[in-house]
């Protein structure tokens, strides 16, 4: 009885014919990934150019004039999106001396003040403390590790400004940001 003959397995690796064309191949499709990959790259910067995100937009913000602004003194600041900020005056000096937090305490969120006889920040709700720059020292955020966020401030003659994040125009008109309040 005459054993049927089955077709032979292919060859384990290819002829060296068929290596070449497997390789141009494989140039070919590496150099079309990097091509769409330029151009993905410059299709996101042109993106990021016509179409700034939140994140790139930032301006600078009225918040007093110096003499208005005593040593010891703070005020309250909303920005266009909402955020509260303390800004605090802790010394005469008309460039350190100004500092600008988040006034929202990060542990649960309660409303923070500056204490100028202590030189702290404070937060009633559950006695948290932070230092005059913002970094906790006492209470739920000590022992959390939270610090206060701060805000870039400048100060360019009597005029105290803070640097924040703008909304884009599709979002709608911003809400007006702007001292709120004078705390203590
Ligand atoms: S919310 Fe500020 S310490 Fe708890």
């Amino acid at each position: 009885m005459a054993h049927s003959h089955s077709d032979p397995s292919p060859p384990a690796t290819p002829a060296p014919g068929g290596r070449r064309d497997f390789l141009s191949k494989a140039s070919g499709i590496a150099m079309i990934g990097g091509l769409a990959a330029g151009y993905g790259t410059f299709a996101h910067v042109a993106g990021r150019y016509l179409y700034p995100s939140k994140k790139d937009t930032s301006g600078w913000f009225f918040v007093a004039t110096t003499d208005t602004f005593p040593p010891g003194s703070s005020r309250l600041f909303q920005s266009p999106d909402g955020a509260k900020i303390t800004i605090a005056r802790q010394s005469e000096d008309l460039g350190a001396g100004f500092l600008a937090l988040s006034s929202v305490c990060p542990h649960l969120g309660c409303q923070v003040h500056w204490e100028g006889h202590n030189r702290r920040f404070f937060c009633p709700c559950h006695n948290g403390t932070f230092d005059a720059t913002g970094k906790a020292t006492g209470g739920p955020p000590a022992e959390a590790g939270q610090s206060l966020p701060t805000f870039p401030l400048k100060v360019e003659g009597n005029l105290v400004f803070i640097n924040l994040a703008l909304t884009t125009a599709d979002a709608g008109p911003p809400p007006a940001a702007g001292p709120e309040a004078e705390t203590r």
